[in-house]
């Protein structure tokens, strides 16, 4: 809505959420505090919170979960979507319509957009475009995806009682992988907690974020295998290497599973109490047969509370 981020400051109505940059840890737990009342609530029960309000979808990119989960976190917060999926190839997009006549036009139907797109920036770029509503970043390109970092540290402090003082795992793909790309920026906000990066050479995280966050609250440590995995992780975080980022396809073939979980590694290098986190997808970077472990929660709890959790963002910014 603004030229630059506007930080939140506790204040939430109206505003856009580009980046996990905007966030302070007072904001962070008015925002989870706001999620578990609506898990309260039951949010089974259709609520009223959005009644008469309209939000658009706009996803340049493919997306079923996210798109999914605020989806549903809309209807049951009573409000209606605006559906518009792949408008690449849909809509006037394809004619040449640029990115902020798409958003100024959107502007017009509904009362918030939220948008995903390939490119990083774009969602910045979107919420300059849209002078009157609020803009939700759901994914740029390989920049972030600050509700996902939001569901990932509700589900961990839901878990452990705080986002202080843990130690974890983030794997895989941490070039492309805008989810650790918000993760790491939301640890930031927090004390003492260390995070122990393991990916293929080629897809380590961006020197940028590396030095950003080499003298910060959080502490990054790079681990070349598995096996040097610390044995006391409060959680392990598995991503996907992002094959649509690739320019040489064959570079992706080579490193899309260097890094598998496994049962036999959670035997190995895990504890009892930790948890076994992935955004999703997976492509085959978890076995399957990780799936029946208790500590498994990226196709159950996780998930569950991308949509609390988006439902309690979108109750502060639009709520009455
Ligand atoms: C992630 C994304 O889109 O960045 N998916 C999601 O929103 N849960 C992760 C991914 O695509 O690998």
């Amino acid at each position: 809505m603004m030229n630059e981020l506007l930080p939140i400051k506790n204040i939430f109505k109206n505003k856009d959420v580009v980046s996990i940059d905007q966030f302070d840890r007072r904001s962070v737990d008015r925002l989870f505090k706001t999620t578990s009342e609506i898990i309260k609530l039951n949010p089974r029960k259709k609520l009223e919170i959005l009644k008469g309000r309209v939000i658009t979808l706009l996803f340049f990119e493919p997306s079923s979960r996210t798109f999914g989960s605020f989806s549903s976190a809309i209807k049951r917060l009573g409000g209606i979507t605006i559906d518009y999926q792949n408008p690449n190839q849909t809509s006037s997009a394809v004619k040449g319509e640029t990115l902020s006549d798409t958003i100024k036009v959107f502007e017009n139907y509904s009362d918030a957009i939220v948008m995903r797109h390939y490119e990083m920036g774009a969602a910045k770029r979107a919420a300059d475009a849209a002078l009157f509503i609020p803009v939700i970043n759901a994914g740029d390109g390989s920049g972030e995806h600050p509700t996902q970092a939001l569901l990932d540290g509700f589900t961990l402090k839901q878990e452990f009682g705080k986002l202080d003082e843990l130690k974890g795992v983030l794997a895989g793909d941490l070039l492309y992988g805008r989810t650790v790309h918000s993760l790491i920026r939301l640890f930031n906000l927090f004390n003492n907690v260390t995070l122990y990066l393991l990916s293929p050479k080629n897809l380590r995280l961006p020197e940028e974020l590396m030095k950003r966050f080499a003298k910060s609250n959080v502490k990054l440590v790079e681990i070349p295998t598995e096996k040097d995995i610390p044995k006391d992780c409060h959680f392990w975080y598995w991503t996907r290497v992002q094959k649509e980022r690739f320019k040489d396809l064959k570079e992706y073939e080579k490193v899309k599973t260097r890094f598998i979980l496994t049962p036999e590694l959670v035997k190995e290098r895990g504890n009892k109490n930790m948890l076994l986190m992935h955004p999703l997808p997976r492509v085959g970077e978890i076995d399957e047969r990780v799936d029946s472990d208790p500590r498994a929660i990226y196709l159950s709890k996780q998930v569950k509370n991308g949509m609390y959790v988006r439902m309690g963002l979108l109750q502060l910014i639009l709520g009455k």
